[in-house]
């Protein structure tokens, strides 16, 4: 049975219980900075779980990718020493909200396994977390599994949780027995870890939300995860022990074998290759680039580590985003998004493996080095100069030395790395914000429609913690019942403004989703105090949020003329609105030329002057799509969307909030268009007021450059070539006297000859010659003495400049090229050429008076 088929029948079987199928997420997970990546089927519904969202419906089925490399949940080191990890996998799912508990999960799980996949009981173990009983007693009094293949496990491996923090609760794992002649123990015994007994499938009850300091909560509804890997499922079903000898991965190890001319198929490295693949393009298709920071850091590592691995099998060409074609083809009716991106992934695979081919040969003879100088334990310092200098990301490092059985001085590293780990702790919003544990209910958004509301105080923070009261001075977070404030969203920042109460006043300084439906203001106390309980006046800073629209409805203007202008493949890929300017970055290939910026430009100030009205619709996320609106990967949308339209120009799903009609966007200047990553453009520009005084600055720029050029601005142009014309004919008249000064400083050195056996010897400094002075003075002594042996030299800006020249008559018995070296390398630097001519530069400057002096000596020895 085909994996596709698989999915299909695990889809199917639970849509005839029930079931609403819902499509995978992007392995991003929207708005949640406390996961790097979605690591299974149940992130996309952690806020249901956790009971501050809600579907329409209370069973769903998926078929979720995911990557579990860096986070809690991180299979990037085994990968390639075993036969069931991966960095990306897909993880089929069922999910219940409230709705059936453990009872339904467990019969339905049985029956999925031996009725539609037909697999023998016998073939089957279960393990339950120690203390349920309630799920040992329908394993063992229900379904019958027998004491014999059954375990109850204390430890975590029973336990599961998405995160460090979020849903949790105790779990009931089934195990696929491959039989004996795999080396393994069953589940909770001491050689558990070995691939006879694989874990296929993971009956989550979630039952607790656990909060940072790691307490547990219990959820509002027990509700029931599961996660049962594909691949797993598909090695039983096609009767193979490892992972990577189903169908899914063959191909993709062929053609990895393909590219890396390897010829042992069954080599770990082509394992490797072929996972890989997988993880680095599904996340660059969701919207990550390879960087040295939170989740573009993890990219980066795969993707080395990939690089490296192609490099042990012999293939230091970039190959590996040659396979992203053969992925396309296996995967892309599954993830349709693989196919319309797949240009762009390879694009950026490339990049990175140019850039990593210039360090990674040395990188690799340094650690060579220090491997064979090791036995056990390979030094801190060298695991972070290998990082710092070579972009060997830590993980690599440890993948090459386990090789040799070596291990990391792991202690080492992260002190050398101490430093570094401060800065990007700053910078790194991952860590940076307070978690805020919010048990209340939503916060209703009047802010489209107004600016100002009435609202009452629901819940108070300080650095996280929950309070009554702030005072006079103090930072904190607001949770409002209704709020006019936009929480930041879809690239528009949030609001800015104050809350007025009768005892204080409150300086909002951002607003930010704390959960799906709720917003924290947070700020400083301006006067007085406020308190849990208060009625207030909410107050937008209306200037701001009127900026910041204008500039949100020009992104949507722009974004659709740049479809119109560049073409359809044009995707946003992220964008930024605030009162300032809108920063926008799409797909596009190349720098935009002045043409087409012009035409953008006007477009879009076509649409501005047509004065629109911008309308806003509520309707299903289906009927948006076939009208044609334009959604984006990243986000997460419910069933029901709101679609902003601005006349046919524009229709884009968007939350943000706008201006009425087009025209009051004024004016739209782009300021500037730049690449950001490979197959990513970026376009900066301004609206309204800031368009227009952008517009003067430029001209007080043409005006001061007229003012110092003394012609009118009209003139400016015609004077400036004219101005470069002339800069030309003094350059020419300039070459002219310095041939002259070559041909008298020539005349001069004369007088320095020495003889040497009968040869003229001359080795002389020219200060300050450039390097065609020394070749026109060297061809004007060449011409005046023979047979002749000849050295200049001179010195700028630390650098030294040397030629030497030998008469056709010596050229026999002497090399311009070997003196010129000879010279060179005693101010350290490196030479050669012609037998009569050849030039060498050289960096120390001090050491030029004695280098041309031992030419002579040089000589004595030669003729
Ligand atoms: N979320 C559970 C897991 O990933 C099902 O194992």
């Amino acid at each position: 049975m085909k994996s596709a088929e698989i999915r299909d029948r695990f889809l199917r079987f639970f849509e005839r219980h029930g079931h609403t199928i819902v499509p995978s997420s992007p392995l991003v997970p929207a708005n949640d900075p406390t996961l790097l990546f979605t690591n299974s089927g149940m992130v996309q519904f952690k806020d249901v779980f956790l009971g501050t969202d809600k579907r329409t419906y209370t069973r769903a089925t998926s078929s979720q990718r995911s990557v579990r490399a860096g986070g809690k949940h991180n299979d990037l080191e085994n990968v390639g020493y075993t036969a069931r990890h991966h960095t990306f996998f897909e993880m089929l799912g069922n999910f219940s909200f409230g709705d059936y508990f453990k009872h339904d999960a467990i019969h339905f799980a049985w029956q999925f396994l031996t009725e539609e996949l037909k697999l023998p009981q016998d073939k089957l173990w279960v393990t339950v977390f120690h203390d349920d009983e309630e799920a040992a007693h329908i394993w063992l009094k229900e379904i019958g599994v027998p004491e014999a293949r059954f375990t109850r496990i204390s430890t975590s491996d029973n336990f599961w949780q998405m995160g460090d923090t979020g849903p949790c609760g105790p779990c009931s794992e089934i195990f696929y027995d491959h039989g004996p002649e795999v080396a393994g123990g069953p589940p909770g015994t001491a050689d558990a870890d070995g691939d006879r007994y694989i874990e296929i499938w993971n009956l989550v009850f979630m039952q607790f939300n656990r909060d940072e300091k790691g307490v547990l909560h219990p959820l509002p509804k027990p509700s029931v995860d599961t996660g049962m890997g594909l691949e797993r499922i598909s090695a039983i079903m096609q009767h193979v022990h490892s992972n990577y000898d189903i169908d899914l991965f063959q191909e993709l190890i062929q053609a990895a074998a393909r590219e890396t001319h390897a010829t042992d198929l069954t080599h770990n490295s082509l394992k490797v290759i072929a996972d890989h693949i997988r993880a680095c393009s599904f996340l660059i298709v969701d919207g990550v680039i390879p960087s040295n920071e939170g989740r573009g850091y993890v990219l980066r590592r795969i993707i080395r580590r990939a690089i490296r691995h192609g490099y042990k099998l012999g293939q230091n060409q970039p190959f590996f985003h040659l396979i992203v074609a053969d992925l396309a083809r296996i995967m892309g009716v599954a993830y349709p998004e693989l196919l319309v991106k797949q240009e762009q992934v390879k694009a950026v695979l490339l990049q990175e493996e140019e850039r990593f081919a210039e360090t990674l040969e040395n990188g690799m003879a340094v650690l060579e080095e220090a491997l064979h100088q090791e036995d056990k334990m390979l030094n801190g310092e060298t695991v972070f100069k290998l990082y710092d200098t070579f972009g060997f990301p830590m993980d690599l490092t440890a993948d090459i030395a386990r090789e040799r059985g070596i291990n990391l001085d792991i202690a080492g590293f992260e002190q050398a790395m101490e430093a570094q780990r401060e800065r990007a702790r700053a910078a790194s919003k991952f860590t940076s914000q307070h978690h805020i544990d919010y048990q209340g209910s939503g916060t209703e958004f009047v802010g489209y429609e107004q600016l100002n509301c009435e609202a009452e105080i629901i819940a108070l923070y300080h650095e996280g913690v929950a309070v009554r009261e702030l005072h006079h001075g103090e930072q904190g977070l607001v949770v409002l019942d209704q709020t006019p404030f936009y929480a930041e969203s879809g690239g528009q920042v949030g609001d800015q403004g104050q809350l007025i109460s009768s005892h204080g006043t409150f300086k909002v300084s951002d607003t930010r989703k704390i959960q799906a439906r709720v917003s924290g203001h947070s700020g400083h106390v301006l006067t007085g105090k406020i308190q849990v309980g208060d009625t207030l006046r909410a107050e937008v800073d209306m200037p701001l949020r009127h900026a910041a629209q204008l500039n949100h409805s020009a992104t949507h203007l722009l974004h659709a003329a740049l479809r119109q202008v560049l073409g359809e493949h044009v995707h946003q890929r992220g964008s930024l609105v605030d009162p300032m300017k809108t920063r926008f970055d799409f797909s596009h290939d190349k720098p935009l030329s002045p043409e087409q910026k012009r035409r953008i430009e006007e477009l879009v100030n076509q649409q501005v002057r047509n004065n629109h009205l911008v309308s806003v619709s509520i309707m299903s996320y289906d009927d948006a799509i076939n009208k044609g609106a334009m959604a984006l990967f990243d986000e997460k949308y419910g069933d029901e969307v709101r679609v902003v339209g601005m006349a046919e120009f524009s229709t884009e799903l968007c939350g943000g909030t706008h201006v009425q009609r087009t025209g009051d966007i004024g004016l739209f200047r782009i300021v500037s268009e730049s690449g950001v990553a490979s197959g990513i453009r970026r376009i900066e520009a301004v609206t309204g007021r800031l368009a227009l005084e952008y517009t003067h600055q430029e001209q007080d720029e043409l005006i001061e450059a007229a003012l110092k050029l003394k012609a009118p601005p009209q003139e400016l142009v015609q004077k400036l070539s004219h101005l470069l014309d002339n800069v030309k004919q003094l350059e020419r008249e300039l070459e002219k006297l310095k041939a002259k000064l070559a041909h008298s400083e020539g005349v001069e050195l004369v007088n320095q000859v020495r003889l040497i056996k009968g040869v003229q010897v001359l080795s002389a400094e020219i200060p300050d010659a450039d390097v065609k002075t020394l070749r026109e003075t060297l061809d004007v002594l060449k011409s005046r003495l023979s047979p002749a042996i000849i050295v200049l030299g001179s010195r700028a800006q630390g650098k030294v400049s040397l030629i030497a020249g030998v008469t056709a008559d010596l050229v026999h018995q002497v090399k311009a090229g070997e003196l010129v070296n000879s010279v060179a390398m005693q101010v350290g630097g490196k030479g050669g050429g012609r037998a009569d001519m050849a030039q060498a530069g050289g960096t120390q400057p001090e050491g030029l008076n004695t280098a041309l002096e031992s030419v002579y000596a040089w000589c004595e020895g030669q003729l």
